[in-house]
């Protein structure tokens, strides 16, 4: 069921009293194609979803924030002045985002809120950036008079899983979360922040999210390695090559003269990376000639990658691969940080029905559980509500 205002509001009246405040929401995201690019300065291409979290915020004229978390009834009290902050990650979300906006010099006071969410946790669609995005925004709102751009919103977002959770992610979660338009996915150069919108609107294809509900959770999971392995093999590279700073300037042939110097698995690392930043571009050029079997393709050739070289998939996940395939799926490949969570499928719209039938029959029939069906709609990135 769709979440809405009146879910938060009626539980923030509940737990806070009578008089309301703001209502924002922020999405979480599909990613088309390029994959843990972004922590190599490389491309993205996400689009918003129309899942997200929506946040009741009311100032209380206090140095405390009050804050409720619907979805795990949990309460959390911090003091915006306190260094240490609260110990509940969910918590700590809003703790770093308020700290970090005072640092931008926003005035932010007390405020008590409670928020929901409708993004499936641990699934890869980003729910820790969606909750980040909101308060980032809001925040912006109530005491920083918008004067802080979506783009720097986003970096709060990414501070925020860096200083306070220990997750050293890329800017793509937040950038999608803050930047996203209806209808429209979002190129982004990572490296520089340029970003362009091209609109989704594929003829006779669609996406279908097939969520393995193989909880995917970046805290404490070996992504961080992941960043370390890249950067390792970007400055081995870089005694040779100045000109490269990071694995996006990086080419094959750089990385095979410097096979010797590096561990087989970061050769496999960065030979991933390295593809799949030429990958999201050949998929952003055959998206303007509606070449959808090119994109299809690359993103197979994603799959394989994070599979085999990247190594962030797992059994659920590469067994949901094999099944698009033998359904003629177009293109399909794992979604997100990894670990877990879903697979996203590019399909002949006629395909579709059985698709979904068939995926859930024989997922079930293997694991005894049922993977879930998420029919992607792209939505607006973080805004006001009322
Ligand atoms: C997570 C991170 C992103 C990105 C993806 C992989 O979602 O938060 O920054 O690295 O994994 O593409």
């Amino acid at each position: 069921m769709k979440l809405t205002i009146e879910d938060v509001r009626s539980r923030f009246i509940k737990h806070f009293g009578g008089e309301t405040g703001n209502v924002y929401s922020s999405p979480g995201r599909i990613n088309l194609i390029g994959e843990h690019t972004d922590y190599n300065n490389g491309f993205v291409f996400p689009g918003a979803v129309t899942q997200g979290i929506i946040a009741e915020v009311k100032p209380n004229g206090t140095r405390t924030v009050d804050a409720y978390s619907i979805d795990l009834k949990d309460r959390a009290q911090f003091s915006l002045d306190d260094d240490k902050g609260p110990s509940a990650t969910w918590a700590r979300y809003i703790y770093g985002v308020c700290r970090e906006m005072m640092a931008l010099g926003v005035p932010v006071e007390g405020f008590n809120t409670a928020f929901a969410g409708d993004v499936p946790l641990g699934a890869g669609m980003s729910s820790s950036a969606a909750l980040e995005s909101t308060y980032a925004f809001a925040i912006n709102d109530l005491w920083g008079e918008n004067k802080i751009d979506r783009m720097e919103l986003a970096r709060v977002g990414q501070r925020t899983e860096h200083k306070y959770v220990g997750v050293n992610c890329g800017i793509m979660d937040q950038a999608i979360s803050c930047l996203g338009k209806k209808g429209a996915l979002l190129r982004l150069d990572c490296r520089s922040g340029e970003y362009e919108y091209f609109p989704w609107n594929p003829k006779g294809y669609q996406l279908v999210l097939v969520n393995s509900c193989v909880k995917h959770e970046l805290v404490g999971s070996p992504y961080n390695e992941r960043r370390l392995q890249c950067e390792h093999v970007a400055e081995v590279i870089g005694k040779k090559h100045p000109e490269v700073k990071s694995l996006r300037d990086a080419t094959y042939e750089m990385l095979d003269e410097v096979k010797g110097e590096i561990t087989e698995t970061e050769y496999n690392r960065a030979h991933y990376v390295i593809g799949e930043v030429v990958r999201v571009l050949t998929v952003c050029d055959a998206l303007q000639k509606d070449d959808y079997e090119t994109v299809g393709q690359m993103m197979y050739e994603t799959h394989h990658g994070l599979s085999k070289e990247y190594e962030v998939s797992c059994e659920e996940l590469d067994f949901l691969n094999d099944i698009a395939k033998e359904e003629g799926v177009t293109g399909s490949r794992i979604m997100g940080g990894g670990f877990g969570g879903c697979t996203i499928n590019l399909i002949a719209d006629e395909l579709v029905p059985n698709f979904k039938k068939v995926v859930v029959e024989k997922f079930f029939a293997k694991y005894g559980k049922k993977p879930i069906i998420i029919d992607v709609v792209i939505g607006d990135g973080a805004r006001k509500l009322c």
